[in-house]
């Protein structure tokens, strides 16, 4: 249970969610977390207070991810007290969904500037420091990761939902770019992609018997995914087991990207 030992870990958008299984198993795999969260103060204590209770090292950090300013002033702070960064887990994203005519500028703005542009700003501050330091043998054969939080809808599109699903497919390319451009600095970059993962962003696809019904079509393998499922993942992506993994998208969805509707029609 050490495959982080000593590595320092952002997870932005961690006081919920997929982000705060993604800090707590990365915690018990010996690496120091920063928990990152937007507005929920509480939410990011309370999972702070659960990895010291497990024995593991973590500390909660607010910043607004769309805004460069929080951004720096986070990573100084991070910086401060760990010294320097290994992981980057781009976590942090929001939904606001509505028909496309009803799309307001502002509920575009808003998941571009947090889904998209937050990650940019991130990995920016990240590698800035990956560069800097190098690869240190002892904690790492890389010089640093970054995991982009994508989803399915990287590939699926996704009526009424034209923000997010451009949102992840920017991520897509970004990831990708990134990966091309930084790997001969060893630094890996990869993304993954949850499928319907049973968090409060989806509530409403899964809280009633007959919502979820309609969701377990859309899935292969039966099951509504868990924030652990994407843990697990992020683990194994941000260790040196899976060092030679590079610019790829890991679909962790339970066959949701399978055209379900083929395995009867067509
Ligand atoms: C969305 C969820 C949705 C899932 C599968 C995710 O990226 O945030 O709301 O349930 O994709 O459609």
């Amino acid at each position: 249970m050490n495959r982080l030992q000593d590595r320092v870990a952002l997870v932005t958008g961690s006081s919920s969610g997929i982000g705060s299984a993604v800090a707590k198993c990365m915690a018990a795999e010996g690496a120091k977390v920063i928990v990152n969260y937007a507005s929920s103060a509480k939410g990011a204590e309370e999972v702070v207070a659960e990895i010291k209770e497990n024995g593991g090292e973590a500390i909660a950090i607010q910043a607004d991810v769309s805004q460069e300013d929080q951004v720096k002033r986070m990573f100084g702070a991070i910086f401060d007290t760990y010294g320097t960064i290994d992981v980057l887990v781009n976590n942090a994203g929001l939904q606001k969904d509505a028909a496309f005519v009803d799309m307001t500028l502002d509920d575009w703005n808003k998941v571009i500037s947090v889904n998209l542009t937050g990650q940019f700003l991130c990995a920016k501050e990240a590698v800035k420091e990956f560069m800097r330091r190098g690869v240190v043998p002892e904690r790492s054969s890389s010089a640093g990761s970054v995991i982009c939080m994508s989803s399915v809808h990287e590939v699926i599109p996704w009526a009424g939902h034209c923000n997010y699903a451009a949102s992840k497919g920017g991520v897509m390319l970004l990831m990708k770019s990134m990966a091309q451009e930084l790997a001969p600095h060893k630094i890996r970059v990869n993304s993954i992609a949850p499928g319907a993962i049973q968090t409060p962003i989806n509530r409403s696809a899964w809280e009633t018997p007959e919502a979820k019904a309609e969701l377990l079509k859309l899935i292969p393998y039966n099951r509504v995914g868990i924030p652990e499922d994407i843990g697990k993942a992020a683990v194994w992506l941000a260790s040196d087991e899976s060092e030679y993994i590079q610019g790829t998208t890991i679909f962790v969805d339970g066959g949701m990207t399978l055209y379900p509707g083929f395995a009867t029609g067509g």
